[in-house]
């Protein structure tokens, strides 16, 4: 199966799925692109670092956003992934996107949706919400993309407890090390593997154990 990875930002969430095809986590796999809208990403180094094509477009350079658009979904055609992979990726991925590829793009978010999501709650803004809320456990998910935020059906999540002296920081970065670097590979393994179907809006998961992840 062939991956294209959008990312935006340090990329240890495309390094967890670079080093799980390296040691045999996850099979049937290549990287075809790495995408960013963000010419400084650190996840761009990584992925020079590991041989992968990486392409660099942001938003910044055209005056229409619908020409970005265009050029983004050129982008993807041209590296003709059979999944597109978003590891922290902060662009709002175009409408022409997820219709060229239903149910095909898979997003990984840093707490258990419905909760702490949609709109607005990215990065460390999503942990601050968290633990202002008060609740005793956060964790990750990983779902495909639809035409909403953060709306689409959900393949897998992992909990995480949240601890009394938790700062933001913190509980991101736990979340990244017990959750996100687990779930989002094991996501691509099952359906590199063709274990993953959706039928009437839920994910059904050939073999699923809930205690593997
Ligand atoms: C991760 O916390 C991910 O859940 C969120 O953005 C962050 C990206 O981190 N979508 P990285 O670039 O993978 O290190």
């Amino acid at each position: 199966m062939k991956i294209a990875v959008l990312v935006s930002g340090g990329g240890t969430n495309l390094q967890a799925i670079i080093d799980a095809i390296d040691n045999g986590t996850i099979t049937n796999t290549e990287i075809v692109l790495v995408y960013s809208n963000n010419p400084n990403a650190y996840a761009i180094e990584r992925a020079k670092k590991a041989g992968i094509p990486t392409a660099v477009k942001s938003p910044k350079e055209f005056e229409k956003r619908d020409d970005f658009n265009k050029a983004l979904l050129q982008i993807l055609l041209d590296a003709a992934p059979d999944l597109i992979v978003l590891a922290g990726c902060l662009v709002v991925i175009p409408k022409s996107v997820v219709e060229a590829f239903p149910n095909r793009i898979i997003n990984i978010h840093p707490s258990l949706i419905p909760s702490f999501c949609g709109t607005g709650f990215y990065g460390l803004k999503v942990h601050e919400k968290a633990l202002e809320r008060g609740v005793r456990v956060s964790g990750a998910t990983v779902h495909f993309v639809d035409a909403g935020t953060d709306t689409g059906p959900i393949i897998l999540q992992k909990p995480v407890m949240i601890e009394q002296n938790d700062t933001p920081e913190i509980l991101q970065k736990r979340i990244m090390e017990q959750a996100e670097w687990k779930i989002l590979p094991k996501a691509i393994d099952l359906i590199a593997n063709n274990k993953v179907t959706v039928e009437g809006g839920k994910v059904i998961i050939d073999g699923y154990d809930s205690q593997s992840l």
